[in-house]
């Protein structure tokens, strides 16, 4: 039976690996490396040097992978996510029939966590229901980008006893700041949702480029600071071509 390795590798920062990460890189026949574009080569490039660095096994492959381009969402967004799932289910399942042999070892690396606003296991569990390729899976965890954001402000997610939300940047311009939780903490925002936050006493914790020799933190009162957090990530983004940002809001304490 095929084994397939879904391997968390942090987010930015070869030194997030964990032991088990990288003895599971080592178990590896194959290295599946996703290829994001021009733009992402950086990450690409990061994976790499995450392979040149930890994978002492000389028989492995490094195989990469081009990874189609989302569709601007039509009349659902779920239905675009569904279509574009279903074109990777069949680059996955194509790499894992070709490229390893009955028994071979495969290992996908994935950015931060596998189970963090991720859709690699959706994808391989889709490709298992295909039924055209046969395989087990494990998984290993890895440092997530919130993990990064918190350790580059040195604090922590929650205040004392309180509950925490993780949501995207589309619906916290949607829906605003949680009822039930004092800290809000919002990946995958390409439109900065935060300049619709009304409370502007809330404080802000921004990271973009975590772990990375680029890192960017800023932190302060929203009011005071979502100006200058615009104008940093679009210079930014201008001059590497591309940015990804997390940050953390929390309620003024009552
Ligand atoms: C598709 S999600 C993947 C999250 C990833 N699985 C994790 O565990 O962190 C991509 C989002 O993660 C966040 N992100 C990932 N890496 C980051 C980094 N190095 N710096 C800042 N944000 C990052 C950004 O919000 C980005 O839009």
């Amino acid at each position: 039976m095929r084994k397939i390795l879904v391997v968390g590798i942090g987010a930015g920062n070869p030194e997030h690996l964990t032991i088990q990460a990288v003895n599971a890189l080592n178990r590896a026949d194959v290295l599946f490396i996703p290829d994001k574009g021009a733009t992402k080569s950086d990450l690409a490039d990061l994976r790499r040097d995450i392979c040149d660095r930890f994978v002492t096994n000389a028989d492995s492959r490094r195989v990469e992978f081009d990874v189609p381009v989302r569709a601007a969402p039509a009349d659902s967004y779920r239905r675009t996510v569904d279509d574009w799932h279903a074109a990777i289910a069949e680059i996955y399942e194509r790499l894992i029939r070709d490229e390893l042999g009955e028994n071979g070892c495969g290992a996908f690396l994935i950015w931060g966590d596998p189970a963090l606003y991720d859709s690699a296991l959706r994808i391989l569990e889709r490709v298992i229901e295909r039924g055209g390729v046969q395989f087990e899976m494990d998984v290993i965890p890895g440092i997530t980008a919130m993990q990064a954001l918190a350790a580059g402000h040195k604090m922590a997610f929650n205040r004392i006893g309180d509950p925490f939300l993780v949501t995207t940047g589309r619906r916290l311009a949607e829906e605003g700041l949680a009822a039930n939780a004092g800290t809000t903490i919002v990946l995958l925002d390409g439109q900065q949702a935060f300049r619709s936050v009304p409370d502007k006493n809330a404080t802000i914790h921004w990271g973009a480029y975590l772990g990375t020799p680029d890192e960017i933190l800023l932190s302060g009162r929203l009011g005071d600071i979502e100006d200058e957090i615009v104008r940093v990530r679009e210079e930014a983004r201008t001059e590497k071509g591309w940015i990804m940002d997390t940050y953390l809001l929390r309620k003024a304490e009552e």
